[in-house]
């Protein structure tokens, strides 16, 4: 017996249905903002991620499943899906299409963190980047997509917080008061921050032992003029979007990329893995990466934690609306050619074995969750006829011929 790897995990029903449910509402919700989809490679260059989600960053130094491939190559799987989308937009010159370069991405994450509930190696991530527009209104609109799908999906009881982490004018004087104040505390840091405050102060802040004290004591970022009424205008046209947040001058992510707005989507349902979702604005990264200077916005939600909040709650019924049964032996092949004409006008259709017994057969119906069962038994199977039983209430037993069987259950199914 091989089992699976810790921290990789088979998604069953019912929560794969969660999971497809998820994934719809996303799809349908990103077609209403002008957003489409870019499948990128799970595999990338390994240097793409210390590029980009940065070195000094737990992602990329510690979690990263990286290895050297048969040719020597330096590879390592996705942990996450913005740096992939930042390099097909440059590969591409996905900028010179004359379309908003908005793309949304589903697919697994790969990060190797300590297991626990809602927290996984491989997980799944809906994402969505808008690469090119700098103003606040990308930033009100993205983060309200992001509400707006959580809201489509189901998704009840979050809070949205947002901070701005400002320029990288802003960012550089903050660096030396940062520094000064952590040069100060270096006994009272853990190890990993120690050996990278020089490099990166502002990761002690996120750091997940030392990072919430540090950052209640730790001196503000002071946003410059543009930085400031960039932040007070995404929060203006949030309000106008009718979305709810709050301001958390202590939210700093996780990664190295973001400038100006970042923000969070928290839940108090789900223990210590409170963030459903998460993102920010990423103005220098596409040059950074050899692009061009394309100021970008973006988010990805953790859908293994969105479908944690909506397991349990009442989901659509996906049983299949009939079941078929032979109950002689020569009829099995009428009984399949019927779920195949079933199928084929839209109706979901089962069955068991049609070489068991009726009574096995109806039993299976009844467990299947179907609303009746179509019976071809001897008598039918000689007038090319089934009988349609109702299965969950009470209801005259009908004989209708085959080929109008289709068009009998359909009506049956909508009256
Ligand atoms: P992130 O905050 O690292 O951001 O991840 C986003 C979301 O992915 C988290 O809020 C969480 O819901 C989910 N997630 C992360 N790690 C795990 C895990 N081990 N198990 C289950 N779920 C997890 C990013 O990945 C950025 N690329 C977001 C972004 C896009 N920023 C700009 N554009």
């Amino acid at each position: 017996m091989i089992n699976s790897l810790r921290g990789f995990r088979d998604i069953l029903p019912p929560e794969s249905d969660l999971f497809a449910r998820i994934e719809a509402a996303a799809r349908e919700v990103f077609g209403l903002y002008g957003y489409r989809e870019l499948r990128v490679p799970t595999l990338e260059k390994k240097e793409l991620f210390v590029k980009s989600t940065g070195d000094t960053t737990d992602i990329v130094e510690k979690e990263m499943y990286a290895f050297t491939d048969g040719g020597g190559r330096e590879i390592a799987n996705r942990p996450e899906g913005t740096p992939g989308v930042v390099r097909a937009y440059i590969e591409h010159n996905l900028g010179q299409t004359g379309r908003n370069a908005k793309f949304f991405y589903i697919g697994s994450m790969f990060r190797a963190e300590r297991p626990q509930a809602g927290r996984y190696r491989e997980f799944t991530q809906i994402g969505a980047e808008y690469i090119g527009n700098p103003s606040p209104a990308a930033d009100a609109e993205s983060i309200s997509m992001l509400v707006r799908l959580l809201e489509k999906a189901g998704v009840e009881g979050c809070s949205v917080e947002i901070n701005s982490l400002g320029c990288s004018e802003c960012r550089r004087s903050y660096r030396e008061i940062l520094l000064a104040f952590l040069r100060q505390r270096s006994e009272t840091l853990c190890e990993p921050c120690r050996a990278r405050i020089e490099r990166n102060p502002l990761r002690a802040l996120d750091c997940k032992t030392d990072g919430p004290r540090l950052a209640a004591e730790a001196p503000k970022l002071a946003l410059c003029p543009a930085c400031a009424e960039h932040f007070s205008d995404t929060q203006r046209l949030l309000a106008a979007a009718g979305v709810g947040y709050k301001v958390n001058t202590s939210l700093v992510r996780g990664l190295d990329y973001y400038t100006r707005t970042v923000f969070e989507v928290r839940t108090t349902a789900l223990g210590s893995q409170d963030a459903v979702a998460a993102g920010g604005r990423y103005d220098d990264l596409v040059k950074s990466m050899g692009g061009p200077a394309a100021p970008a916005i973006g988010w990805a939600m953790g859908v293994d934690r969105v479908a944690m909040l909506l397991a349990g709650k009442p989901a659509p019924d996906n049983s299949p609306r009939t079941f078929v049964v032979a109950a002689a032996k020569e009829a099995g092949d009428k009984a399949f050619e019927l779920m195949t004409a079933l199928r084929a006008a839209g109706i979901s259709s089962d069955f068991s074995n049609f070489t068991l017994s009726l009574k096995s057969q109806m039993r299976s119906a009844d467990k299947s969750g179907a609303s009746c069962a179509l019976i071809i038994g001897e008598e039918e199977f000689k007038t090319n006829a089934c009988s349609v039983k109702h299965l969950k209430e009470q209801g005259e037993q009908k004989t209708v011929p085959l080929p109008d069987a289709p068009s009998y259950i359909k009506k049956l199914l909508e009256g």
